[in-house]
């Protein structure tokens, strides 16, 4: 007999990216409690080393394990492309944002298709990978970009860098393969998803968040119908960089409005650090 989970749904991410799968979750499921942690003053992650990733990836895993989370949703998809790392480290269950739009792209029957993320998500090939356990036809034209994340991080959504780079990155993709679908694969992007729209009108630009709140559903059903059962879930917001930058996204997102954004602070601890309110 499975017993029922309880607690909020963590989400993570470097930064405010990850507000995009919370606006996915809201939707799908208003009733559950989120607890969010952007770790925008490391952020980018995208250009981090795998050991430094692992540490980060770590800490924030902690931090929500701490308060009482029932499964972490990855928002992160720099991260979600190291998950096996995590898993075994965490008694609660860690969704990876990935796993489900490869899924989706698979039946959806497409033989091509791009995908722009983090240089780390692409050369990693955890995409890649996954796409093709499911097809090894499909095509994956991936390109990643080294500044568009920390753009969009920096909270000014108009900054005309955002497009420069946005072109640069989609044009070398064009230039391989006339793709008309792309995989938008870092959470921070479909925060600029018209500035995409803008620049490439024919292009069909795909949000894995979607797929990722359906397979936070379908978990939870799961494990006994673990959903909370309020009309309105809470929502805290944590991040190691500046609030008003969250308070702007989620309202840019149309998200609940916070309860609470809290600081979160990194101590250091005999040369280790943690993240701590
Ligand atoms: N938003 C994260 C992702 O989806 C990471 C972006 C970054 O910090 O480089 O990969």
């Amino acid at each position: 007999m499975l017993a029922k989970l309880s607690g909020p749904i963590g989400v993570l991410d470097s930064g405010v990216g990850g507000l995009t799968i919370v606006r996915e979750l809201q939707r799908i499921l208003p009733g559950e409690d989120i607890i969010y942690f952007g770790d925008s003053a490391n952020c980018p992650y995208g250009n981090k080393s795998s050991e430094e990733l692992i540490t980060l990836g770590k800490n924030m895993l902690s931090f929500l394990s701490d308060n009482g989370v029932k499964m972490t949703a990855f928002g992160c998809n720099t991260l979600s492309s190291m998950i096996e790392n995590f898993i075994p480290c965490f008694d609660h269950k860690l969704s990876s944002v990935i796993a489900p739009i490869a899924a989706h792209i698979a039946e959806s029957g497409l033989k091509e298709v791009g995908l722009i993320a983090t240089e780390f998500t692409v050369s990693r090939g955890g995409y890649q990978k996954l796409i093709h356990s499911h097809d090894p036809c499909i095509d994956v034209v991936a390109k990643g970009s080294p500044l568009l994340a920390a753009l969009v991080d920096r909270g000014d959504f108009n900054d005309a860098e955002i497009d420069a780079e946005i072109r640069r990155q989609m044009d070398y993709i064009l230039s391989r393969k006339k793709v008309k679908d792309v995989i938008l694969g870092c959470t921070h992007y479909p925060i600029v998803i018209e500035n995409f729209k803008r620049c490439y009108p024919d292009i069909n630009f795909i949000d894995p968040a979607v797929y990722q709140a359906y397979a936070v559903r379908d978990y939870l059903a799961s494990q006994d119908n673990s959903f909370n059962q309020k009309q309105r879930g809470s929502f805290v917001v944590c991040t190691s960089g500046d609030p008003q930058i969250y308070a702007n996204a989620s309202k840019l997102l149309g998200l609940f409005q916070p309860d609470e954004i809290k600081v979160v602070k990194i101590r250091y601890i005999k040369s280790q650090f943690y993240f701590t309110l």
